[in-house]
């Protein structure tokens, strides 16, 4: 009887990413993947270290998994990912149940060191490498519409709130032609969009070529392949990239921009190297040569010292670029961090009150922004029926709005379809039918 694998993922889309890539490794070793834990012999938990409430509910799911180790006395349990990486022995010590703790680096060798489990042993791999891109690697899929692909591993930044640099190693790129490579795999197999993924993509670099190449590759695989990608640093955003954006009708106008505060005075204590003078004018720049581009951010409040004040200026630079979206999180300290060392001194009270202030302003800013979206016409792709009514269909515009539409017999799932909006609240659009969209075929490419 062959093993079954049952896996969790936590936090990032790289965790995502990586737990497809953990599935490939397994399968190719003969495991099963399952999709209920109570069939596994061996339970991952891929999991997150950037705050502290992440590792707090991870913590909570391995007590389930130790009352079912109970029952069960051969289950393999197991952590992956930035836990693993951060917490390392400890995690065996101190929470006897966990028999793996495999770091981000070391996901070749997990099929023995499961084994050094299934032995009674502990299977241990944390150390993190200056080269491991997993290039030769593929990562296991369901068919569908949407795949992640990362292109490049670990951050070099060093943002002072931030562990990741710690649990995820040194900035290591694949290289452009296995990249390209994979998205002729999902061309063939018919999905419709992928998003590049690091942790700082724009220091993307395979020889000569850089991000920008990357994404200009990446595009001419298949015109019906719709090219996202995450994260970019303001700092690394070049003019390149900009205009590569712009040229290329599949590569989606739409860029997320974490900006973190808007006061200079904490972005300099987070390390953060740009001012909000230098990210607005990025903005502007990217407006101008990508029409219609729109931005999404990160935004993180209670910084230790943040005032009134810098929480205003926060505030104001929401007002000015007017994102589309934004992910917004209190402030936590992370052990081994540059800010760890600074008091964490902004209360939790202020830092709630000062987050659910950002929160509403996003809100109000999304739902304007869609409004302004009303009697416009937007290309979307149909992603499926919609969660609440099989008559509608539910599918994203380019700038990662979701729009739902009333289904017809012809409108398929992976369908382009122009939509005009006739409604909208601060999450959603709502639109009519227009006409189908056919992007030209020009399907592989001829750089790889
Ligand atoms: N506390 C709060 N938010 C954090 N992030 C990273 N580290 C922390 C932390 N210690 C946020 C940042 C980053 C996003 C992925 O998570 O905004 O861009
Ligand atoms: Fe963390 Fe900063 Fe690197 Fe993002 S750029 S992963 S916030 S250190």
């Amino acid at each position: 009887m062959s093993n079954k694998v049952y896996i969790e993922t936590y936090g990032c889309q790289m965790n995502v990413a990586d737990t497809e890539l953990v599935m490939g490794i397994l399968k190719k070793n003969g495991y099963e993947l399952t999709k209920l834990a109570d069939e596994a012999n061996v339970v991952l938990l891929n999991t997150c270290s950037v705050r502290e409430n992440a590792e707090q509910r991870i913590y909570g799911r391995l007590g389930n998994f130790k009352n079912m180790k109970e029952s069960k006395p051969d289950l393999v349990v197991g952590i992956l990912g930035c836990m693993a990486e951060r917490l390392r022995r400890d995690l065996v010590e101190d929470k006897k149940i966990v028999d793996v703790v495999v770091g981000p680096d070391e996901y070749r060798h997990l099929p023995e060191l499961i084994d050094v489990a299934f032995g009674g042993g502990k299977g241990i791999g944390v150390r993190l490498s200056r080269t491991e891109t997993y290039d030769d690697i593929i990562p296991y899929r369901e068919d569908g519409l949407q795949a992640w692909i990362s292109v490049m591993r670990g951050c070099d930044k060093f943002c002072t709130f931030c562990v990741v640099p710690f649990t995820r190693g040194r900035e290591r790129s694949r290289t452009l032609s296995s990249v390209v490579e994979e998205i002729k795999q999902l061309s063939m197999r018919g999905f419709r969009e992928v998003t590049l993924l690091g942790q700082n993509v724009n220091s993307y670099l395979d020889n000569e070529n850089d991000f920008a190449d990357l994404l200009a590759a990446s595009a001419k695989v298949d015109s019906r392949i719709r090219i996202r990608f995450t994260t970019s640093h303001p700092q690394d955003l070049s003019e390149k990239l900009l205009y590569t954006i712009a040229e290329h009708s599949n590569i989606c106008n739409y860029i997320h921009l974490p900006v973190q505060s808007g006061s200079d005075r904490i972005l300099k204590m987070m390390n953060r190297t740009y001012n909000i003078k230098h990210y607005l004018g990025l903005i502007e720049k990217a407006k101008r040569i990508i029409p219609g581009v729109s931005f999404s951010t990160d935004i993180i409040s209670g910084f230790p010292t943040e005032t009134y004040e810098d929480h205003v200026m926060t505030l104001d630079v929401m007002r000015q670029v007017r994102y589309d979206g934004a992910y917004m999180f209190k402030y936590s300290p992370r052990e081994g961090t540059k800010a760890y060392k600074m008091e964490d001194d902004v209360s939790e009270e202020i830092k709630t009150k000062r987050l659910q202030e950002i929160i509403e302003l996003q809100q109000q800013i999304s739902f304007e922004k869609n409004q302004e979206l009303v009697d416009k016409e937007e290309i979307i792709l149909v992603e499926g029926k919609s969660r609440k009514s099989d008559q509608f269909l539910s599918g994203r515009t380019d700038t990662n709005k979701v729009v739902i539409v009333p289904g017809t017999d012809n409108i398929k799932e992976g369908d382009f379809i122009k939509v005009k909006i006739n409604r909208a609240t601060s999450a959603t659009l709502f639109g009519d039918f227009v006409e189908f969209v056919f992007p030209e075929d020009n399907e592989i490419a001829l750089t790889a």
